[in-house]
């Protein structure tokens, strides 16, 4: 367990390490069952990524974190070797860079080291972790202090405890909104094809003891029409240097909403997942996962034979749209410039 996780303020610990073995909650599986995998070699630590085991950027980025620990306990002193399994720790997932970051992090704390000391390195992933937890309180606290009492928010995908290292991205400062009575009404999307919505959303909502509705996502329209939503509030797997937003996908769909309905587009995400090196949005990598995730979660096991279906996993959300974009560091508008935070 992580030292700095209080459940009564951080919600859920998803992501657990007790320095040799990561445990962690199976989400492909909830609500259903809480199942918890126990995972003590790398290539375990990969396919939990890419299985979507563990999914979020941030939650993604401190499981590779702890990753890098398991790899080095196996390699002990083969450095060559461990950098071997980073690069394919970080290719896990393409979207979200908090992956990369992570990765990047514990590579440079090696190499300031000198030498492979799984040790050392548990305590950098741990530093890493904790400075998720403190992010995640301070987003909700300046993000839910952006909303106007009585206000109703819709929020997409899951973004919670489950996504991060402690209260959550966006699903924190709905928390927090809630409980400070600012924010009177709470939807969530589905999120299909994977449904992070109805099932791990709602599960954490559930948990936290918060009124909320589910939609599917082809009732935002509507229900911003009938002026429900005041916010769109989402968190980010990417985010450019000009303010664009990778994210789950429908998230841009739901900026172009609200504009049209005159309800306000916040995203909140650390630091960790603001990419500087990307200038704009237009060269983020958009993961396609396969198609049969879209038959799947209609119920369709036998697809109509020769017809193919596109599943891209995230959209980039321009800049123009987002109103403003939450970090620990604050709350920035257009037209943004992240530089001071470097
Ligand atoms: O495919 P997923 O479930 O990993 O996608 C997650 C999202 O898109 C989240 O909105 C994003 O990672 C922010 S989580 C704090």
């Amino acid at each position: 367990m992580n030292p700095l996780f209080d459940e009564s303020v951080d919600g859920f610990q998803a992501v657990r390490f007790d320095g040799r073995r990561l445990h962690l909650i199976d989400q492909r599986r909830l609500p259903a069952s809480e199942t918890w995998l126990s995972i003590a070699d790398v290539d375990g630590v990969i396919q939990a990524i890419a299985d979507l085991v563990v999914r979020g950027a941030p939650a993604i980025g401190i499981t590779a974190a702890y990753g890098a620990v398991i790899a080095a306990r196996v390699r002990g002193s083969d450095l060559a070797g461990w950098m071997d399994d980073l690069a394919r720790l970080a290719a896990a997932r393409p979207t979200a860079v908090n992956l990369v970051w992570a990765v990047e992090r514990m590579r440079k704390f090696a190499l300031e080291q000198g030498e492979l000391d799984a040790d050392a390195l548990a305590g950098e992933a741990q530093r890493i972790h904790r400075a998720d937890i403190e992010a995640n309180r301070a987003m909700a606290q300046a993000g839910s202090a952006q909303i106007e009492p009585g206000s109703g928010v819709l929020t997409h995908c899951n973004t919670g405890s489950l996504a991060t290292g402690g209260i959550g991205t966006a699903l924190g400062v709905i928390v927090a909104g809630a409980r400070s009575g600012r924010i009177a009404r709470i939807y969530a999307d589905e999120t299909r094809p994977w449904l992070q919505g109805s099932r791990l959303t709602a599960w954490e909502l559930a948990r936290a003891g918060l009124d909320f509705r589910v939609i599917v996502e082809g009732a935002a329209a509507a229900l911003m029409a009938s002026g429900a939503v005041q916010w769109v509030i989402t968190g980010a797997d990417r985010i450019a240097a000009n303010g664009d937003v990778a994210n789950k996908i429908g998230t841009y769909a739901l900026a172009v909403l609200a504009r049209h309905h005159g309800a306000k587009m916040m995203v909140v995400a650390p630091g960790s997942t603001l990419d500087p090196s990307m200038p704009d949005g237009s060269g983020i990598t958009i993961e396609e996962r396969d198609p049969g995730e879209i038959w799947r979660a209609a119920g369709i096991e036998t697809p109509p034979a020769g017809h193919a279906a596109w599943n891209p996993v995230f959209d980039v959300t321009p800049a123009g749209l987002v109103d403003c974009i939450v970090t620990e560091n604050g709350v920035f508008r257009p037209p943004y410039d992240f530089s001071q935070t470097d």
